[in-house]
């Protein structure tokens, strides 16, 4: 019996521990930080999630926008010719900003959100980091899909520019306030 009730003892200690700990990351991220979310999104579910990272953290939120925007037409991933399909066919595209964020360097980290398109960023993401100077800087990727897994464009990010500062990203498909809390705590 007294064997048991130590061996609860130290479990309730374990847990408190842990949500102290997931605290402190929370309270590293949000207050020595100054955070931005930035996002882009062609049809605005990425753009709700970013609007709720930003109000959990009290980040800036920062609209990525292609100088041209997309049309149905150009979003069609049926069509092999259509904008979307071109640039995600091409390594090397780079759509064009409307805007570049002036004064990027007042941020510590960066929130970057996107859609997944073929299992990858859209381009105009890579246009957005090789816009902006993000050494030194913590990037956190979060994206929204159809299905499909946040890894591979995260993987894709990451051995594309190995200088930049990522964690781990998450998809945030249908995920509530409370959730996204629950993640914006836990990363370290
Ligand atoms: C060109 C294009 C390609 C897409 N490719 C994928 C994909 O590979 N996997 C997937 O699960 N969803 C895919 N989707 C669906 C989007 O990721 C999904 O609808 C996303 O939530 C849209 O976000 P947004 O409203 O912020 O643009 C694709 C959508 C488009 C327009």
């Amino acid at each position: 019996m007294y064997r048991l009730l130590l061996i609860l003892l130290s479990v309730v200690g374990i847990s408190t521990a842990t949500g102290a700990q997931q605290r402190q990351s929370m309270n590293k991220i949000q207050s020595n930080h100054k955070i931005l979310v930035a996002y882009f999104s062609a049809t605005g579910t990425t753009a709700r999630v970013a609007k709720n990272i930003a109000e959990i953290t009290g980040g800036e939120l920062y609209e990525i926008v292609p100088s041209k925007s997309y049309t149905n037409a150009d979003l069609d991933w049926n069509d092999k010719k259509s904008r979307s399909s071109v640039e995600m066919n091409d390594p090397q595209s780079r759509p064009a900003l409307k805007n570049k964020k002036g004064n990027i360097q007042e941020y510590d980290t960066i929130f970057l959100g996107y859609p997944i398109w073929w299992d990858l960023s859209p381009r105009i993401i890579n246009t957005f980091i090789e816009s902006h100077a993000l050494k030194g800087k913590v990037l956190i990727p979060f994206a929204t899909s159809g299905g499909s897994s946040i890894t591979n464009s995260v993987k894709t990010l990451k051995s594309t520019y190995p200088e930049l500062n990522w964690k781990e990203g998450k998809l945030l498909n249908r995920t509530d306030k409370d959730k996204l809390r629950v993640w914006i705590e836990g990363i370290k």
